[in-house]
């Protein structure tokens, strides 16, 4: 969490004393209005606020129709969220390694793509843009869908487009974690509108059809699914959120470049590559070094200098290898719900080890993220940088 304060406290407020604060009828429409603004933003036909991020996954992969029988690439390194929102529709994550910038390396996407292959689950990880050209090849290539898991990424850009904006559909998270938050929180969007009108059925199942009019001019026929509804006071809190993103972010990429002039370089650290560095969210300066031994060396001059920062091989369910559910293939407690037990996806490709992409292991052991502060005062970054030079 970055910035809240006094306004998010009376817009729930306000929400709370309306007594009137249910998403669909309620007198504030919340969470109606923060959906207009979030589309707005980014740039979409439609947006669906949820409980979460993988609320939002999960919803855009049953509307791109997916389920057992299908495979879904995703990257090795992000949260193990993004693969369990695969196995929650009945469908089998598969796992490809990353490119330099950490992010899903379309190279090896496309080798593990196959003819079970639905969808591509590009991760924008730590607000890293992926390489979307080359996943909107491969779409057209292969006809597969882009999802597009932002969830680290609120606000990021790339190549002047949104992050979640530009493949078939994207998933953002407001968790307590992230850019933005409402403590929990998660919207989709997507320009089609099968994938929109079928999330809508999904993510509401019980309410679509008796509150509001939320089926006026939907042709999908109902079916069942869940509930991933919010009221107007996680609406309330977004809004309120979203009126600081922009600063946010500016300040944010500010104090990254500031922090990255003063320390990258001739003589001094390496910045990991990027596939769009301005359109990065500015939370993270990733330096890159030649072997994990260099990049421990580094760490340590930091924290003896009282610096934080974060070797991301150390970030626990980050990392495929450690995603126990899928390593094991647990995907859910009753057997004949269980993706990896299913007849239907008998013979896909759930080989899973340790050691399958030894890229990400590799990288993600000689890459250092420095978190950045978006109250930073230049002082402050002055005095950052004379740790990691000194
Ligand atoms: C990359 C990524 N995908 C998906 C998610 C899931 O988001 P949520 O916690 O809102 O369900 C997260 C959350 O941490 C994430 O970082």
């Amino acid at each position: 969490m970055y910035r809240i304060g006094r306004e998010e406290t009376e817009a729930v407020a306000r929400a709370i004393l309306s007594r009137d604060f249910f998403k669909i009828n309620g007198s504030g429409q919340e969470v109606y209005h923060f959906e207009e603004e979030w589309k707005k933003t980014v740039g979409a036909d439609y947006a669906l606020t949820m409980t979460s991020g993988f609320a939002a996954l999960s919803s855009a992969l049953i509307g791109m129709g997916i389920g057992p029988g299908d495979e879904v690439i995703v990257p090795a390194y992000t949260y193990i969220a993004s693969a369990l929102a695969v196995t929650a529709v009945g469908a089998i994550p598969v796992i490809a390694d990353t490119d330099e910038t950490l992010t899903l390396d379309p190279a090896d996407a496309e080798k593990k793509i196959s003819k079970h292959t639905k969808a591509i689950m590009p991760v924008h990880i730590q607000g890293f843009p992926s390489d979307m050209d080359a996943f909107g090849h491969l779409s057209e290539k292969y006809g597969v869908y882009i999802l597009e898991d932002a969830c680290q990424a609120d606000g990021g850009m790339y190549r002047g487009k949104h992050l979640g904006t530009i493949g078939d559909a994207g998933a953002y998270s407001f968790n307590y974690f992230k850019v933005i938050t409402a403590g929990e929180g998660g919207a989709l969007v997507t320009n089609d509108r099968t994938i929109y009108e079928r999330a809508l059925i999904y993510h509401d199942a019980a309410a679509v059809a008796f509150f509001g009019n939320q089926l006026d001019g939907i042709t999908e026929p109902l079916f069942g699914g869940t509930e991933f509804r919010v009221s107007d006071l996680t609406g309330a809190i977004l809004r309120e959120q979203l009126k600081r993103l922009p600063g946010l972010l500016a300040d944010l990429r500010r104090n990254r470049a500031a922090l990255e002039e003063l320390t990258c370089g001739s003589g001094k650290a390496v910045r990991a590559p990027s596939h769009d560095v301005e359109g990065d969210c500015g939370t993270t300066l990733a330096l890159r070094f030649e072997t994990a031994e260099e990049c421990r060396a580094y760490q340590k001059k930091c924290a003896d200098g009282g610096l934080y920062s974060t070797v991301p091989i150390d970030t626990g369910k980050h990392v495929y290898t450690n995603w126990t559910q899928i390593m094991e293939k647990r995907g859910a407690l009753n057997p004949l719900m269980d993706p990896f037990k299913m007849e239907a996806n008998r013979g896909l490709n759930m080989n899973y080890s340790p050691d399958m992409c030894p890229r990400a292991l590799d990288l993600l052991s000689r890459t250092l993220y420095i978190g950045i502060e978006p109250d930073w005062t230049e002082a402050d970054i002055e005095n950052i940088a004379a740790v990691m030079n000194g």
